[in-house]
């Protein structure tokens, strides 16, 4: 949600902002803008719509300079206008800021300010930052490093709210500043140079040496050094990582978008996410990152699953997985939810927080709302070093690699996945005996083979997305494991296609949901060969005898279903517990195959963010 760039060196800075935006732009794109300091002259660009709009603004104004900053908005305060794009200004117009977050108490501020004279552009909240910033230095009679920093320092004292910040001021031209306060910030540290991200892809092809800001703290950056200090004005203490992935990680290769790429990947995600995790030995599951012994793990009586989005699908199925495995009861709740609702959390209750991202703002509030109980709360996270991954108790990494396509795939099997670990580890210590924890495992490492064979399937899936593209709603349904599959299946079509869709649990056709059947209604049917099959027969009888198209997901060796519904795809033979990782693989690329037949942005869908760090 929104991305930041800042460069500083000895190099253009424009074509490595450049570069770093259209890396970034998954995270918004209903604007984007640039400012650049040449000397002591300060220049901005900024323009609606796509990086490339900004791109031609630039070809025809040309901008020179090696320190800049730079920006792509998800609007949240204002409209997607010219005038709320960043980077934004201060009262004199030398000083230039882009943020990400929410300025909660911006409107006093701004009132406040307005009396003392300034005159704002913009309808954002970050306008009012810039301007206190430039304030606060103006009010310095100093004009170097260190005003400019405690500029930046007296003005987050006086804000409330998140903030991810880069600032530069045309009279102190060798620095740039960063701050964070509830949205991530990164630091790049070059040769002669050095950068600020909000998300480390946007400066990986440049360099893999990196600190990851603590909330309330300060970067001061040149091209040969960078100092870290905290908002209340002490020293920080911090640590150099270096980044697992390259830049090739974040490119599409030969796939014409980013969702087709990490489709794709999923035979070697979902190997990634159970490497070193499987114990044939013991014939369980090892998840060193919970932290937890056996015996602690033998006193959980209830888990609580939280997340948003796809991340909330994964934790409903995990309930199934859990519940036959394990035999332990699971409750999932909406991040969004959790914070808001008194949920009871008992002593023996484990709480895991599930995002792709790590920065998702609900699920963050989820974890420190469960924290903040005293309760021990993990993470399951894709993003490393992210705010989630940080702050959670322990947990499970998903050693995905980059996801960049705004609709989720590959993060949600590897959430499934560890969810299946957890069900078997949790299951191990309890009923499951070696033979049944032996055959789990071997069944699980037969998973990479079995979704490349799925996703073989794609040519056939391609001509199905070809005749229904033109539908214009569109019905899920699955039983069991498979019900939260046809939810993130409708969520699929939703996000890339903007076809209305809704997933159902199959037997609940007929209590309302038939009155949507007709002909011109696909239904798409979840209907593996396991023990409700009959069921869902007589539910797509249901649907046939109304003259609905029906699309269904089998098993390799059915012939019933072809006999009838329209199209049948068929995917391999698994265990109940591990279809739904194979039964979403045709529904990603049923979406994928819809989207782009109907010429929708498929990366990059309207609306919508890869990661919503508002609330
Ligand atoms: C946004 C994205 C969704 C994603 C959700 C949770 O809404 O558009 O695709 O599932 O956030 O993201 P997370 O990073 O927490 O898994």
């Amino acid at each position: 949600m929104c991305g930041i760039v800042g460069y500083i060196g000895r190099s253009e800075a424009l074509p490595v902002l450049m570069d770093g935006l259209r890396r970034l732009e998954y995270r918004g794109y209903d604007s984007s803008g640039v400012a650049i300091l040449n000397g002591g002259s300060l220049a901005v660009r900024k323009a609606v719509g796509r990086i490339a709009n900004l791109a031609e603004l630039i070809q025809s104004e040309p901008v020179h300079g090696q320190v800049g900053i730079s920006h792509t908005r998800w609007a949240t305060h204002g409209g997607v206008t010219h005038e709320n794009a960043h980077p934004h200004l201060d009262q004199s117009g030398h000083l230039s800021l882009v943020h990400n977050g929410v300025i909660e108490n911006y409107q006093k501020l701004r009132e406040q300010l307005t009396e003392r004279s300034h005159v704002f552009q913009s309808q954002t909240d970050t306008e009012v930052l810039a301007h206190l910033v430039g304030e606060a230095f103006d009010r310095s009679e100093r004009r170097d490093k260190a005003a400019l920093v405690e500029a930046v320092r007296e003005a987050l004292r006086q804000v409330i709210g998140t903030y991810g910040i880069a600032v530069l001021h045309a009279d102190v031209p060798g620095i740039l500043v960063g701050a964070r306060r509830g949205s991530p910030l990164v630091l790049g540290i070059g040769k002669n140079e050095h950068f600020l991200a909000s998300d480390v892809s946007a400066i990986v092809a440049h360099t893999r040496d990196v600190v990851y800001l603590n909330d309330y703290e300060i970067v001061a950056i040149q091209d040969d050094r960078f100092e870290i200090s905290t908002v209340s004005g002490s020293g920080a203490d911090f640590q150099i990582s270096k980044v697992e992935f390259s830049a090739e990680a974040v490119d599409k290769g030969r796939f014409p978008h980013y969702m087709l790429k990490e489709i794709y990947e999923q035979p070697n995600s979902v190997r990634d996410a159970m490497r070193g995790r499987l114990s044939a030995e013991e014939a369980t599951a090892k998840l060193g990152g919970l932290e937890m012994t056996n015996a602690d793990l033998r006193s959980v009586d209830r888990i609580v699953l939280s997340g948003c989005g796809t991340a909330f699908h994964a934790a409903l199925a995990g309930e199934y997985l859990i519940e036959s495995l394990a035999h332990i009861p699971v409750e999932c709740e909406f991040a969004s939810e959790f914070r808001y609702r008194n949920l009871p959390l008992d002593r023996d209750t484990l709480v895991f927080v599930i995002s792709q991202s790590g920065e998702t703002a609900d699920t963050l509030a989820a974890l420190r709302e469960s924290q903040r109980k005293g309760h021990r709360t993990l993470g399951i996270c894709n993003n490393v070093a992210s705010t989630i991954a940080r702050e959670s108790d322990g947990g499970v990494y998903m050693h995905a690699g980059p996801e960049i396509g705004v609709a989720a795939t590959k993060s949600f099997t590897s959430q499934l996945v560890i969810l299946t670990l957890l069900g078997l580890l949790l299951g191990r210590i309890r009923h499951l005996s070696h033979a049944e924890g032996r055959t789990i495992i071997s069944e699980m490492e037969k998973l990479p083979d079995l979704i490349a064979r799925t996703i073989e399937l794609d040519k056939q899936i391609e001509k199905i997305a070809k005749k229904y593209a033109r539908a214009e709603n569109f019905l899920f349904m699955g039983r069991q494991a498979n019900y939260p599959i046809a939810l993130e299946g409708a969520l699929k079509l939703k996000e890339i296609s903007y076809i209305s869709a809704s997933g159902y649990p199959s037997a609940e056709l007929k209590h309302g949901v038939i009155a949507l059947i007709n002909e011109e209604t696909p239904s798409l049917f979840i209907a593996p060969q396991d023990a409700v099959f009959d069921q869902n027969v007589s539910n797509i009888e249901e649907v046939k005898a109304r003259k609905g198209p029906v699309i269904a997901i089998g098993t390799e060796g059915d012939t019933a279903l072809a006999k009838i519904c329209d199209d049948v795809i068929l995917i391999p033979h698994a265990p109940d517990y591990l279809t739904p990782i194979l039964a979403v693989l045709p529904l990603q690329l049923l979406a994928y195959h819809i989207a782009a037949t109907l010429g929708c942005d498929v990366d990059k869908p309207r609306n919508l963010a890869k990661s919503v760090t508002v609330e």
